[in-house]
């Protein structure tokens, strides 16, 4: 027995996502697993299971690995109600409201921002994410991006800079000069709190050639890519991003055939949010398509005030199913493994040795359940670096 080991015991059914026999959830039934400090250290028949100082009787439940939210903006002040009742009255979403968060933005203050930030990490971990991607985005000068960053950092070590979010109304007129700004001293500012950069590249935001500059800017700085790309309509994102070898390229809700091709050549993996397309009235982006392509798929919740103010990681599962012809299991694995992928993370996502030990006790038999039962609670115990939360 180890000093401060702790046995999950009594697992109906445990997703390990180690890939093995060609069950990508890697499913064990009966199971039990072993955490010691902080780690996962042995999964197995739950009959074999080793004494431990502590344990937790799931009771024949699900356990899943932590889910992994790898696109959110949780840096910001102010809501934006009145622009979803607009959206629900018959208005289009554009971004156009980025706008309006920037400016309530810079007007809060730091315990402010921090506040914000604390609430919804707590909602998310009380929904089984257990990681956390972090964008900046609602500041757009120097100061209000160094900080954004410098608080996400409090609660992340995935913050990513997102600068170049749109341009704001103050070089509305010279976007050149903001991309200047935003190469220049803004990354200089940003670079130390951030481990990615991110572009909009969209009609409206940024286009190629800008998001080109800023990408390779921040790589040069030692920032990973990622984008924002596709997600209003077609558009030179997604193979400016392959290109690139982004991590990740988010929304893809437009996409080419050329778009899927070069996904499925790559190691980029697409990340799907279906929260927008609900919160916007959207068509969904074309999931089986992805898939069916051999291209590695994520799902993440974009949280943010305008687009898509969920932090549910299950809401987004049974999104995924029911709306996007995922199946259970592709949504499952898209929402764990898929996000660490999305991450560049191996530590996370999965429940095999070695892995920190983020897990989910669901308060149902099988992971079928979180598309099977849209907007319920099931998330009974959440343990986070094998800390039960
Ligand atoms: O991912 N599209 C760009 N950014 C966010 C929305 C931001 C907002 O509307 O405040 C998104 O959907
Ligand atoms: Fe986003």
């Amino acid at each position: 027995m180890t000093r401060g080991s702790l046995l999950v015991d009594h697992i109906g059914e445990l997703v390990t996502n180690d890939g093995r026999d060609g069950d990508p959830l890697g499913v064990r039934r009966d199971a039990a697993l072993l955490v010691e400090d902080g780690e996962v250290a042995w999964t197995g028949p739950a009959r074999h299971a080793p004494a431990a100082d502590r344990r937790i009787d799931a009771g024949g439940a699900a356990v899943l690995p932590g889910f992994v939210d790898s696109h959110a903006h949780l840096v910001f002040a102010g809501d934006r109600a009145a622009e979803f009742a607009a959206r629900m009255a018959g208005e289009r979403y554009t971004g156009g409201g980025i706008r309006t968060t920037v400016g309530a933005t810079r007007a809060a203050s730091d315990d402010d921002l921090r506040a914000t930030v604390g609430r919804l990490r707590a909602e998310m971990l009380r929904q089984g994410t257990t990681t956390v991607e972090i964008k900046s985005g609602y500041g757009l000068n120097v100061a209000d991006e160094a900080r954004s960053l410098r608080i996400a950092a409090e609660f992340t070590g995935d913050t990513t800079f997102l600068g170049a979010h749109v341009v704001p109304a103050e070089y509305a007129d010279r976007p050149d000069d903001y991309v200047g700004l935003v190469c220049g001293p803004m990354l200089a500012a940003a670079a130390p709190y951030a481990r990615w950069i991110d572009v909009f590249c969209e009609r409206g935001a940024f286009d190629a050639d800008h998001a080109r500059a800023i990408l390779a800017c921040g790589q040069a700085a030692g920032l990973g890519v990622r984008l924002h790309a596709n997600q209003l309509g077609p558009g030179p994102g997604v193979r400016l991003g392959v290109e690139l070898g982004a991590a990740s390229v988010d929304h893809c809700t437009h996409l080419t055939d050329a778009d899927v091709d070069a996904l499925a050549g790559s190691e980029t993996v697409a990340t799907l949010l279906p929260g927008a397309e609900f919160s916007t009235r959207s068509p969904y982006p074309d999931a089986r398509r992805l898939l069916d392509a051999g291209v590695t798929v994520a799902l993440a919740t974009d949280c943010n005030p305008g687009s898509s103010y969920t932090s549910s990681m299950p809401f987004c599962v049974a999104l995924a199913v029911l709306e996007m012809r995922m199946t259970p299991a592709e949504a499952v694995w898209a929402a764990t493994a898929g996000g660490a992928a999305a991450l560049r993370r191996t530590d996370v996502g999965r429940l095999t040795p070695g892995a920190r030990a983020d897990l989910i006790i669901l308060d149902a038999p099988s992971h079928l359940h979180l598309a099977y039962r849209p907007g319920v609670p099931l998330i009974r115990q959440v343990l986070h670096n094998g800390v039960p939360r």
